[in-house]
């Protein structure tokens, strides 16, 4: 039987498992789904139980997959926060990285600290989606549950506790706390005092490759198996893609945009809404910019105007339109906006349209408008680094139309490179806790590469700037709605 390392992913949409060889090929996998709940709109929560469950189903299947499990890795959502008393049971629901119920509280943080503050203690600013603001939430509205509180875990580090017995984390997903020091990878003890949140409470934190226990629970051939810390699912991710130089930038075109930009030094981010954090290898760390709807603006568009055509008719439909759509402009800020606008309030917006355009120029806008935001983010981190090598990920990237788009838009090659997911940086990381030289094989693999058409090149430069004095124009306009 060959040997192999098991990766988890505790995800938005449900638990993954997946098997890797020594080579570093996955040959099995095991998806098992969980719900969502939405109390009110922008409150976004799941039960730890259900994770458990489909964590217990999932190992149920990998005990009879053909393999020998020689460690098990970890990954999932970031900032995700569970709030457990003294035995690890969950006190109330998990608040997911996508809940903005805390707005409040950061600006409660802003008006404490200043912005000055904040930035020079962390070189990163607060956003809702961390960790602490989840904290400060349920201690100023469910101060019954806050009592009971003895100890607070992102999502895969619950896990990780009912596995192992152990409670911590690693660096990686602490950075999405923001009660880690990013640049010397410890926790902030000082902050930590300052906002009476007990270090007990969190346990140590190590770096992503590290054993931090054995697991106990599911069939017995998967007990006593050495567990690994893991990573948060962006730098798992990346890890599983091979963007982890400095220099090689990664653009994931998912449901939302990612643009992942290794750095080999902490530094703090070119702009407030990018995020600065620790990646999974020691003495890494990455800049990250995430855009709200970027293939989602291609779903929702498909959902309300054309469920019956396929995504490959309509992309074809679109590269009947000619690059720039004839004028027709799309702001993806369909959920607001994270990065660089930082902008809950923006919303969609389509620009220029005349009796000309058809179908094709309205699917084509908006293939450009995300191609657009994304170089938004780029540009805002060029102000204090180059990249070498663009790399897309991502279920967008499929259509080699947008990938094209992209790459003009950006005006740069573009490899289009396989993603595993996060699940297989996990199984990765399992992987290197056992043998460190398997790092080297770490590379992305190209399936083909997007050369930029000076002509498109040109039009996007000229569209890019009415993109920018667009939403420029338009903000106010938001803001008096409110
Ligand atoms: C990262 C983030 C999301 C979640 C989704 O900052 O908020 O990517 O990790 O799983």
């Amino acid at each position: 039987m060959r040997s192999g390392f098991l990766g988890i992913d505790v995800g938005t949409q449900g638990l993954k498992g997946v098997i890797i060889d020594p080579a570093g090929e996955s040959f099995w996998q095991a998806v098992s789904p969980y719900p969502t709940q939405t109390p009110r709109p922008g409150w976004n929560e799941q039960y730890p139980q259900d994770w458990q469950r489909a964590l217990e189903n999932v190992l149920e299947q990998a005990a009879s997959a053909p393999a020998r499990i020689l460690a098990i890795g970890l990954t999932g959502q970031m900032h995700t926060s569970v709030f457990c008393d003294g035995a690890g049971s969950p006190l109330r629901p998990a608040i997911l990285w996508s809940d903005n119920r805390g707005a409040d509280k950061v600006r409660d943080l802003f008006d404490t600290y200043g912005e000055k503050e904040l930035w020079q203690r962390f070189g990163n600013l607060p956003l809702v989606n961390y960790t602490l603001i989840k904290c400060l939430w349920v201690r100023d509205h469910e101060p019954e549950i806050w009592r009971q509180v003895r100890h607070v875990a992102v999502a895969k580090d619950w896990l990780r506790f009912i596995m192992t017995g152990n409670w911590g984390s690693e660096v990686s997903d602490a950075s999405g706390t923001y009660w880690l020091s990013v640049a010397r990878r410890q926790w902030a003890h000082a902050w930590l005092q300052e906002l009476d949140l007990p270090a007990e409470w969190i346990g140590p934190v190590a770096e992503s490759t590290v054993v931090v226990g054995t697991n106990r629970i599911g069939p017995e051939a998967l007990r006593g198996i050495p567990v690994v810390a893991g990573a948060g699912d962006q730098p798992a991710s990346a890890l599983g893609t091979g963007v982890i130089a400095e220099g090689t930038v990664g653009i994931s075109l998912g449901t939302s945009g990612v643009v992942f930009w290794p750095r080999p030094r902490f530094e703090p981010p070119p702009h407030a809404s990018i995020h600065a954090f620790c990646h999974a290898l020691p003495e890494h760390w990455y800049w990250m910019g995430v855009t709200q709807a970027a293939a989602y603006s291609l779903t929702w568009l498909h959902e309300r105007f054309g469920p019956t055509a396929t995504f490959d008719a309509w992309t074809d439909e679109a590269a009947t339109a000619p690059p720039g759509s004839d004028g027709l402009l799309f702001l993806p800020y369909l959920n607001g906006e994270r990065a660089p606008i930082n902008d809950p309030d923006a919303r969609g917006v389509w620009f220029g349209l005349s009796s000309a355009h058809r179908r094709s120029h309205l699917i084509r806008s908006v293939l450009e408008g995300v191609a657009l935001s994304l170089k938004d983010v780029v540009e805002t981190m060029q102000a204090l680094a180059t990249p070498h090598r663009l790399v897309a990920t991502g279920g967008g990237v499929k259509s080699a139309l947008w990938a094209q788009i992209l790459c003009d838009a950006l005006g740069s090659p573009i490899d289009v490179v396989e993603d595993p997911g996060a699940a297989v940086g996990a199984a990765r990381l399992a992987q290197l806790s056992q043998d460190s030289a398997a790092g080297e094989r770490l590379r992305p693999t190209v399936a083909w590469t997007a050369e930029p058409e000076p002509s498109a090149v040109t039009v996007y430069q000229s569209a890019f700037a009415r993109y920018r004095k667009l939403y420029q124009t338009v903000r106010p306009l938001w803001a008096s709605q409110s």
